[in-house]
């Protein structure tokens, strides 16, 4: 085999690995001077319930490695989708371990490992075994103690990228991928289906929290407090989305309303809410909570889709 062809069959390798998603965690231990020391790995895995066995893995062109391999603990820190920053900063070999750990809190953990605060969950081992695999090695800790500190959702590793959903969304809408029209078009074609399913499926007391809200919003337009009121609009949707209960489109409702969401803060961080507001709008939202009412799917579906041609027509 060329060389080339070694490169090109390294990283397919490498993409084809990339489709398996997983979590990302900082590893920490300290070295022989008891300096803390820690990289991101997204190798982690459990091994063992009885005994608890985890396991993670180290390049062995990594400047850790002998302080990995000489260790008897260490402590798997998983990360949340918000610290993709501090998987960054540990992924980086240009950094030293004091810049590393320099900008985030921790505490001495089993053994003295570090363990980072605010993270979702961390493992502390004892180092059950190590074993020498290709060009990195397999370290196999035995948990001591462990930690689920947060129910945030973890960071996701997924295609040599982080997954983010609805930060990726906005990024998508601010990069001008996804145009307004689009975004105007996509929710009026959900909340129409949505509406839909409200007829059939909400409970009366989802029909009363909607009510509650758009007395709000109206208070709000009388008191010309625009901010508030846009907030109101995106709670009658999520509100609208809940009464419909369907899982699979509440997810792409959600992730359009993070778009919006996205969308509406910056116009308000402009002063720009104002020009959001078409007083047209506030019969139609009650008329969609009267034909909910009736339990009438085309009325309810009728008066949503009048709702989104009114917003296309203004943007
Ligand atoms: C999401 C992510 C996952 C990683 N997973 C691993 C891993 O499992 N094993 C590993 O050796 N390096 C992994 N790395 C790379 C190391 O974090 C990086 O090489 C190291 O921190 C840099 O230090 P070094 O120069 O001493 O290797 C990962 C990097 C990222 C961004």
């Amino acid at each position: 085999m060329s060389q080339s062809q070694a490169d090109s069959n390294a990283k397919s390798f490498r993409h084809a690995l990339g489709c398996f998603p997983t979590g990302v965690a900082v590893i920490t231990t300290t070295d022989a001077q008891g300096q803390p020391v820690g990289l991101t790995c997204n190798s982690f895995s459990s091994v063992s319930l009885e005994p608890p066995l985890v396991s993670w893995s180290l390049r062995k062109s990594s400047k850790s490695i002998e302080i990995f391999r000489q260790t008897k603990q260490f402590a798997i820190n998983v990360l949340s989708h918000k610290q993709d920053d501090l998987s960054g900063r540990f992924a980086s070999s240009s950094k030293t371990m004091a810049e590393k750990f320099a900008a985030h809190p921790y505490t001495a953990g089993w053994g003295s490992t570090p363990v980072l605060d605010d993270c979702i969950a961390n493992f502390q081992c004892s180092v059950f075994a190590s074993h020498d695999a290709g060009d990195h090695v397999i370290f196999i800790g035995q948990v001591e103690a462990f930690e689920q500190s947060s129910d945030e959702d973890a960071l996701v590793f997924y295609k040599g990228a982080y997954m983010m959903l609805a930060q990726s969304l906005r990024a998508l809408s601010q990069k001008g991928g996804a145009s307004e029209a689009e975004l105007v078009q996509a929710r009026g074609a959900v909340y129409t289906t949505l509406v839909r399913l409200a007829c059939a499926a909400a409970q009366p007391a989802d029909l009363q929290l909607i009510e509650q809200n758009l007395r709000v919003l109206d208070g709000h337009v009388a008191e010309g407090n625009m901010h508030r009121r846009a907030e109101a609009a995106i709670t009658f949707f999520k509100q609208l989305t809940t009464a419909a209960h369907n899982e699979m489109l509440a997810i792409v409702a959600q992730s359009l309303t993070a778009i919006l969401e996205f969308t509406v803060s910056e116009r308000v961080a402009r002063s720009q809410a104002p020009a959001l507001y078409l007083p047209a709008l506030n019969p139609l939202r009650w008329l969609v909570l009267e034909r909910l009412r009736a339990q009438d799917a085309d009325g309810a579906a009728a008066a949503m889709s009048q709702y989104f041609d009114l917003v296309a027509a203004s943007r």
